[in-house]
């Protein structure tokens, strides 16, 4: 099936960012959302950013590429289109109803992909006739700048729709990572809440401040934003549900009341100006300011999503190469987690484990794999292989 047109749904931070990738890589977009203060505010960000682009000599013609968008409140402009792109706020009843009027008014070969980070895909394809042609796509913030695009089928999702939701992520200049079958928070999601509730674990318990699991964050681990300020980034409300729903589903929890307090406070990071750090305007990112040196352990900051992400590989989901892109490609990470962990040593990962499981956190209990690599003395980098060979 041949892809030229695409309807996005959903105009705000993840949807009009995504429609600019779309326009950008030649195809035709339907951009809708409920109101037009929505969509004019979608055109005015997408029209900066492809300036952006222009003065950087990346883009000859920004005018061209933004006609390539039209926009409407109605689902009409997405009669024609061969694929969708579902980015509305994360609410099961509101995504279903979206997917339910797609698959009303879009022709029968059509895709419809929604880009949910937390809702499972199943639950919203059952809300159509078509569950085989429906498909998570999950983008990165910004979608512009980002290169990775998780591809996760459903329980229905059928091989041609895996298929050719990997081909649209190529054509789409993305890298694609396609998960053996769904789980909870996906890859992405699942590592990225483990780091924060580890971050969360030292300041609570005492053992560091924000400032310096920040600072050991960006100057040791050398990660683009310290993790208090990539979560402020994302939102913490965005955090907060992701947090919810792995738990709700499952995953073992680590108490940690420092990110619902400032969502219950209505501080939410960027988006609201004052997060864990303060912003110069609501919707204004600016770099925080952190020490320069740290105490805190770059290899203990990372144990419990390491943990998590060889969960992941011992069970098949992706292999230890795969969660490595996903850093690098989804979070902007120097190097893949799986590559830090065997540079760091797995030894101490483990011991990191062990010390904080025995303190009664459940969720730290080392994985077989894990164990299995460091009684074989597969411990990393420095014998020439731990997750990865060497
Ligand atoms: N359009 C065009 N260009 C843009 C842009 C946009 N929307 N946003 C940034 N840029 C450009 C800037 O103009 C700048 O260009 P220049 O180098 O020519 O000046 C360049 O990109 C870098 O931007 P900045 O100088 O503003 O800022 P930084 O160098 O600090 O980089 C960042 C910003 C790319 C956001 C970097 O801090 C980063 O990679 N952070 C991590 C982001 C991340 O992890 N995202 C994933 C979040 S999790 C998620 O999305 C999943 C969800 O389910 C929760």
């Amino acid at each position: 099936m041949m892809i030229s047109k695409i309807a996005v749904v959903g105009a705000g931070t993840m949807g009009h960012g995504i429609a600019e990738v779309a326009a950008l890589s030649g195809f035709e977009v339907a951009l809708i959302d409920i109101s037009w203060d929505f969509l004019n505010k979608a055109k005015e960000r997408i029209s900066e950013s492809l300036n952006k682009l222009a003065e950087r000599k990346q883009i000859s013609d920004a005018k061209a590429v933004l006609d390539r968008i039209s926009f409407n409140t109605s689902y009409d402009i997405a009669k024609d289109a061969d694929f969708a792109i579902e980015a509305v706020p994360e609410k099961l009843e509101l995504k279903r109803t979206v997917f339910r009027t797609l698959d009303t008014v879009m022709p029968s070969h059509a895709v419809l992909a929604t880009n949910t980070s937390s809702i499972p895909i199943s639950d919203i394809a059952e809300a159509t006739n078509r569950k085989e042609k429906v498909i998570g796509m999950h983008f990165f913030n910004p979608p512009v700048i980002m290169k990775l695009v998780e591809v996760i089928p459903s329980k229905y999702t059928n091989r041609e729709t895996v298929d050719l939701t990997i081909d649209l992520a190529k054509k789409m200049n993305k890298i694609p990572v396609s998960l053996k079958y769904e789980i909870p928070g996906f890859v992405s999601n699942r590592i990225f809440i483990r780091l924060l509730q580890e971050a969360c674990r030292e300041v609570e318990s005492g053992e560091a401040k924000i400032e310096e699991v920040d600072s050991t964050a960006r100057n040791k681990l050398k990660l683009p934003m310290g993790l208090f300020e990539l979560a402020d980034y994302v939102g913490l409300d965005v955090v907060v549900d992701i947090w919810n729903v792995l738990v709700v589903r499952g995953t073992p929890d680590v108490n940690c009341s420092m990110f619902k307090t400032k969502v219950n406070e209505k501080n939410l990071g960027v988006k609201t100006g004052k997060g864990f750090y303060t912003y110069p305007a609501p919707g204004k990112y600016a770099k925080v300011q952190l020490p320069e040196s740290s105490k805190v352990d770059p290899a203990r900051l990372i144990s419990l999503s390491v943990n998590e992400a060889s969960w992941m590989v011992e069970n098949g989901i992706v292999s230890a190469k795969d969660v490595d892109t996903v850093m690098i490609y989804g979070f902007n990470f120097p190097k893949g987690l799986m590559e830090m962990a065997d540079e760091a040593g797995l030894d101490k990962i483990l011991k990191n484990l062990e010390d904080i499981y025995s303190k009664g956190y459940q969720a730290y209990k080392p994985t077989e794999l894990l164990r299995k690599l460091v009684s074989e003395g597969k411990i990393g980098k420095g014998k020439g292989e731990g997750f990865h060979k060497y």
